[in-house]
């Protein structure tokens, strides 16, 4: 497999297994010394494969569940927890983990993914699951993660990859000329925590243009994209006392169409994300 400079699905998921293996070597002496459980939780899991291009020329990579339960040196998680909303990837997702690792302890539940985040919030931070210290795969293929779902897991001993769908998500819902409908603002609204106003004036500005009545209209800020990723890193700073740099995604015309970052509130944990995107961001 390619490793560097590939596609940028495969370096998503490189990038997830490499922070991985490093937070496993880690926790390793501490969950020793202090009994912690090292739980993984993927809230978008798939099927356990991804298939890409089409039937003349198709390629099949090995999805990120797979890619984190192979994993054994320095250790293997205690604990996998795989979300997946769709029932014909559910059925393919538990054969290629629970039939395929049958000594591990593996969950793989059919629901939103914003349901379970909630839940494992609640877990997390009672007197049992404070002994568990989590990463955590946030990887949607649109804008179906909740701003409300982050918060539950503030203050938790949780890291956490989020791929961010800028491009492909934030911008395509923000019209050149503001003329958004309700739903694609209640859209924005749920994914980003704002009021609309807050959003609408944070994109968009009041220009008069020079029409017979001089009438006012909402024209977009530039660079949308950028300014949604800064915008959804800063919120993200408010709940999390660490977030990583972004791996940038583009696609094959270098339109950008996702942010993929970790946040945490472990130092360390960061600086092993930062060196991490570092190497991909330059090589792609
Ligand atoms: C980008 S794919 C995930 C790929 C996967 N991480 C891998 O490495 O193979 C996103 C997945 O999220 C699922 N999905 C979409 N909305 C969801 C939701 N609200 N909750 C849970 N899963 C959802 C889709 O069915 C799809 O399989």
């Amino acid at each position: 497999m390619n490793k560097f400079g590939g596609d940028w699905t495969e370096n998503k998921i490189e990038i997830l297994v490499e922070y991985a293996k490093a937070y496993l070597t880690i926790m390793n002496g501490f969950a020793k010394k202090y009994d912690w459980k090292l739980l993984y939780f993927d809230g978008f899991a798939g099927s356990g494969f991804i298939t890409k291009g089409n039937a003349e020329n198709q390629k099949i990579i090995i999805g990120a569940a797979y890619r984190i339960l192979e994993i054994i040196n320095p250790r293997e998680f205690d604990l996998y927890y795989f979300v997946e909303k769709d029932s014909d990837n559910i059925n393919l997702l538990k054969k290629n983990t629970i039939d395929v690792f049958p000594n591990k302890i593996i969950h793989v539940v059919e629901t939103d993914c914003n349901e379970k985040i909630e839940s494992m919030s609640k877990f997390l931070a009672s007197i049992k699951g404070k002994r568990y210290k989590t990463l955590a795969y946030i990887d949607p293929c649109g804008m179906q993660l909740n701003w409300s779902s982050l918060q539950t897991l503030e203050k938790l001993s949780v890291d956490a990859w989020i791929l961010i769908p800028t491009g492909m998500g934030v911008n395509r819902l923000l019209k050149k000329d503001g003329k958004i409908s309700d739903a694609w603002l209640n859209k924005l609204e749920v994914f980003l925590g704002m009021e609309q106003k807050d959003i609408l004036s944070y994109f968009y500005k009041e220009k008069v243009t020079p029409t017979l009545f001089g009438d006012e209209i909402k024209v977009q800020k530039e660079e949308a994209i950028e300014r949604s990723a800064e915008l959804y890193q800063e919120r993200l700073k408010k709940l999390f006392k660490f977030v990583s740099k972004p791996y940038i995604l583009k696609n094959s015309s270098n339109s950008v169409m996702f942010h993929f970052l970790m946040v945490s509130n472990n130092p360390s944990a960061v600086k092993v994300a930062n060196e991490i995107v570092s190497k991909y961001n330059k090589a792609s």
